[in-house]
């Protein structure tokens, strides 16, 4: 067994450790035990992880005497739907699933939200536990319990907060990931750097590409699980400093929504909106150009868009790209609500966007 690092998230006595790295899945052995007390697990995976790694998690489970029971979904964002959802808890139901067993989210952010939420509400509330196989699932979606699913508003509307009672971030299943799906989860390392952790992102600024791989990217993993295990122990239900984990997220679901279906992926729609909130920081005479520059070279370096015009789709708009913030769910009383920077690893919340100047702005820049 290689070294696995652990990260706690302390949310009293709902508290759950991650566990980051090779042999993440081995080193729990023991604890699993404890979280099927009916020697059985109801395992949800998608058709692309299925034959790829499903084998490998029902040896480990077989070899614990846990008798696994899969479920395969379709892959993609439309699973996260009520219609997947009631066909869930259907099934979890008619295997009769006590609150005292876990259900385990075996796949990317789309099987972790609607599986931790389809946890969350049958039977007012049973175990899950993550095991996050790609990257963007394994730094973000899989710690913090955020669950939910998309509704035709928009994404993520309707959900709960629901912690998993262990997150496995086992970094082999990750071996098999598209590398346009790894630069995307990429972001979100990234992103944890630029709010808050200057050494962290000059770390990364140093590493360049490998950066993306072995043991740089297991300690990455690990330094932006706890920079988040650390903002959610504070702020469980994003009533304040959470919500700065929505650095270039305001831009990025607006360019989510504006572009055709599956143009372009969350990571991507997030790193074009980083670029572009350092740039805005600068316009608004917050942020050294330098640091926007530092910023988007690396983006760059990685393989991924440093701004709205290097998306794979831009042909974009600025009122309506703005109308779409307008729309963000975590705006409050009517205001656009963004994530700007002082500089690298200096985040802060600003509630007090001006629209015309804000449109200006994006004019300028698309
Ligand atoms: N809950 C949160 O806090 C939170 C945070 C960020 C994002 N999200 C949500 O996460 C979702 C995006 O997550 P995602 O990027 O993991 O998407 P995803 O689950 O759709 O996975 C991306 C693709 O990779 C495939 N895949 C997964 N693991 C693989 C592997 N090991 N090898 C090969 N292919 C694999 C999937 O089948 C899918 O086609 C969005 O719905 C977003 O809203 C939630
Ligand atoms: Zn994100």
């Amino acid at each position: 067994v290689s070294k696995v690092l652990t990260v706690s998230v302390d949310l009293g006595e709902r508290s759950y450790d991650v566990l980051i790295g090779h042999d993440a899945l081995a080193s729990a052995r023991n604890r699993l035990t404890d979280l099927f007390p009916r020697k059985r697990a109801i395992i949800i995976t998608d058709s692309h992880i299925a034959p790829l790694h499903l084998d490998h998690l029902e040896t480990e489970l077989n070899g614990l005497g846990i008798k696994p029971e899969p479920f395969i979904l379709d892959p993609g964002e439309k699973t996260k739907s009520f219609s997947q959802l009631e066909s869930l808890i259907d099934v979890l139901l008619d295997h009769n699933v006590e609150r005292s067993e876990c259900i385990i989210a075996f796949g990317g952010g789309v099987i972790g939200d609607l599986v931790g939420f389809a946890s969350a509400i049958t039977k007012r509330g049973t175990g899950f536990i993550q095991i996050p196989t790609t990257l963007l699932s394994q730094v973000d979606s899989s710690v913090g319990g955020k669950t939910g699913i998309n509704t035709r508003q928009g994404k993520n509307f309707v959900g709960a907060f629901h912690q998993p009672k262990l997150v496995i971030a086992d970094s082999r299943f990750l071996d098999s990931l598209p590398i346009r799906e790894q630069r995307a989860g990429y972001a979100e390392i990234v992103k944890a750097a630029l709010i808050g952790d200057k050494a962290m992102f000059e770390q990364l600024e140093t590493a360049g590409t490998s950066a993306l791989t072995g043991d740089t990217l297991s300690q990455a993993i690990a330094s932006s699980v706890a920079f988040k295990a650390k903002i959610v122990a504070q702020d469980e239900r994003e009533g304040g400093v959470r919500a700065l984990l929505n650095l270039g997220h305001t831009f990025g679901h607006a360019f989510e929504a504006e572009a055709p279906k599956d143009a372009i992926r969350h990571g991507e729609a997030v790193a074009a909106g980083i670029g572009l909130a350092f740039r805005y920081s600068v316009h608004l005479g917050k942020c050294p150009v330098q640091d926007a520059l530092r910023v988007e070279q690396h983006l760059r370096d990685i393989g991924l868009p440093d701004g709205p015009k290097s998306l794979a789709f831009n042909t974009w708009n600025a009122e309506r790209l703005v109308e779409r913030m307008r729309g963000d769910k975590k705006n409050s009383g009517g205001n656009i609500m963004l994530v700007l920077v002082n500089g690298i690893g200096n985040a802060y919340l600003d509630t007090t966007t001006d629209e015309n100047n804000l449109v200006n702005f994006m004019e300028t820049t698309l």
